[in-house]
């Protein structure tokens, strides 16, 4: 990788269009990538494949922290194995995303994740886009850049039923939608920029648009 360390943490809800434009962003600046919901989907697998209850915050936690986790920085390779296991396609199950507010809110979990991400992030050479709902605020406070991407209700609603094919019913929508940022924001705010942190709107932007908004607000950060 060329360049100097250049950090770029982005966070926001479900739907805001997040993922695939950290992934195009990453592409652009050469840099390493990483999906932090990713992580708490595996970690989600993991439990259920193991029979983990999950009202149980200890038993996660052990889980969390027993887990060999692998995944692919190389936002032209998604990939993430469990214990050697293939799980890329499989953590994006509606079982999954039905399940995985349990581990996002159980903290001792999270403090393990936490941890993994910021050596991820140390071991990238600090050239990375990393994303999630905690980034600009806990794994990487001191980015070089940090942005929240939102976007209005109705997009997100709309964007998401676009990923998922056209086949949802709105309360199906609604309930991965809203219903999961509803759980997963009473340990994480998500929803309004930290200080220093800056807000990209994403609800009348189209993909390419948003790249080129997340990009510029790069350059005139870093420059
Ligand atoms: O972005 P996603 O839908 O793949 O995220 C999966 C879940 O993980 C979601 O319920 C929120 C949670 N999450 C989190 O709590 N903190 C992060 N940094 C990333 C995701």
């Amino acid at each position: 990788r060329w360049g100097k360390p250049l950090v770029v943490a982005i966070d926001g809800p479900s739907g805001s269009g997040k993922s695939s434009v950290s992934r195009e962003t990453a592409r652009r600046l050469h840099a390493a990538y990483l999906d932090t919901g990713a992580m708490y989907r595996a970690v989600t697998w993991y439990c259920l494949a193991a029979g983990v209850d999950l009202q149980d915050a200890a038993a996660i936690e052990n889980a969390c922290e027993e887990m060999v986790l692998a995944i692919s920085t190389d936002p032209d390779r998604e990939h993430v194995a469990v214990g050697g296991e293939d799980v890329t396609t499989a953590i994006r199950e509606p079982e999954i995303s039905k399940a995985v507010s349990a581990v996002a809110t159980t903290l001792g979990a999270r403090a393990e994740l936490i941890r993994r991400q910021k050596q991820i992030i140390a071991d990238s050479g600090r050239r990375i886009v990393a994303e999630g709902r905690d980034i600009t605020t806990v794994v990487a406070p001191d980015a070089e850049v940090r942005i929240l991407l939102t976007a209005s209700e109705e997009s997100r609603l709309r964007r998401r039923g676009l990923q998922l094919g056209g086949t949802q019913s709105a309360a199906a929508l609604e309930e991965q939608v809203l219903t999961r940022d509803a759980r997963d924001s009473t340990v994480v705010n998500f929803h309004e920029a930290a200080d220093g942190v800056f807000t990209v709107d994403s609800s009348d932007l189209d993909f390419d648009e948003t790249v080129d908004a997340v990009l510029s607000v790069i350059r005139r950060a870093t420059h």
